[in-house]
């Protein structure tokens, strides 16, 4: 069986080479990059969450290693509340580099874990799929995941929605959410050369109802970008790209390095 269960009457979903079906004979196409589509048809046709230019651009990023030492960390901690046989659950996973991260560091400490990646992007889901055949991957949100009641040890939850009460329904009980979020000043030197008045990020204490914080941790080092390329690549894969204007892009043309800092928060709940 897989851990998917059916959007439609919520029973169990069998994995086939081409499909995915539940005991009521709702099936669903396995794509062939290798996720399966489990929004119902009214969300089918629209494009959701992240377009291909967004993520191709992360992807990109992601690639040069910038992030490397906060994915270090997510993987340092899915191992640590993941027991041996778990299942880890990425809830708006992206392009899945953590997860995939997390995966050979679970498996290199020698502890067997199931690993699934949900994104309402399709075209998220694809780089995903390309990365990894390992990660089982369906298009869902975040806010109507389609895995049984209590089912997951370990969710990971980066840079995406929060959806307390249906992350809360997942997990199991003494389950553990790792989620991360951009403090204060993460990225503000790039703000800074983009914009004549920076704005820090705010940031809450992340309580969330129905969650007992079990650690609150930050990771923060200086990226050093040594050509317009790292920068701009940088650049693109954030949200201010999307909102800057053609003048104020303009100003990182002549840019050709860049120290600029990186400021994780991590809380990690347990339910
Ligand atoms: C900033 S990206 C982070 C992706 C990945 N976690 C990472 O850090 O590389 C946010 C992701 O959340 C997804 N997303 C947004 N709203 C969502 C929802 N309601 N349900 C599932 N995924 C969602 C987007 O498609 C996108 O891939
Ligand atoms: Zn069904």
């Amino acid at each position: 069986m897989s851990h998917f269960i059916c959007p439609v009457c919520r029973t169990g979903l069998l994995k086939t080479e081409k499909t995915y079906v539940c005991e009521n004979r709702h099936s669903f196409d396995i794509a062939k990059q290798g996720y399966v589509n489990l929004l119902l048809s009214s969300g089918k046709g629209k494009t959701h969450g992240d377009d291909r230019e967004m993520i191709s651009s992360r992807e990109d990023f992601l690639n040069r290693g910038f992030y490397d030492e906060l994915s270090r960390e997510v993987s340092r901690l899915a191992e640590k509340y993941c027991p041996d046989g778990g299942v880890v659950l990425d809830a708006g996973c992206g392009e899945c580099k953590y997860t995939c991260d997390a995966r050979k560091f679970l498996k290199a400490s020698g502890k067997r874990a199931d690993l699934i990646g949900v994104d309402i992007s399709k075209e998220a889901l694809r780089y995903a799929a390309r990365r990894t055949r390992e990660i089982e991957l369906a298009v869902a949100s975040v806010a109507d995941i389609p895995v049984a009641d209590g089912s997951v040890d370990v969710m990971i939850n980066i840079f995406a929605p929060f959806e307390a009460a249906e992350f809360s329904r997942v997990l199991k009980k003494g389950g553990a959410i790792i989620r991360v979020y951009p403090l204060e000043k993460h990225l503000w030197e790039l703000k800074e050369l983009v914009y004549e008045t920076p704005y820090e990020n705010p940031v809450s204490d992340m309580a969330e109802a129905g969650f007992e914080i079990a650690e609150q941790l930050s990771v923060r080092y200086m990226m050093e970008f040594k050509s317009n390329e790292d920068i701009l690549s940088l650049f693109k894969m954030t949200p201010y790209y999307y909102r800057t204007s053609e003048n104020d892009r303009r100003k990182l043309d002549s840019a050709e390095s860049l120290s600029c800092r990186a400021e994780f928060g991590i809380t990690v709940y347990k339910k």
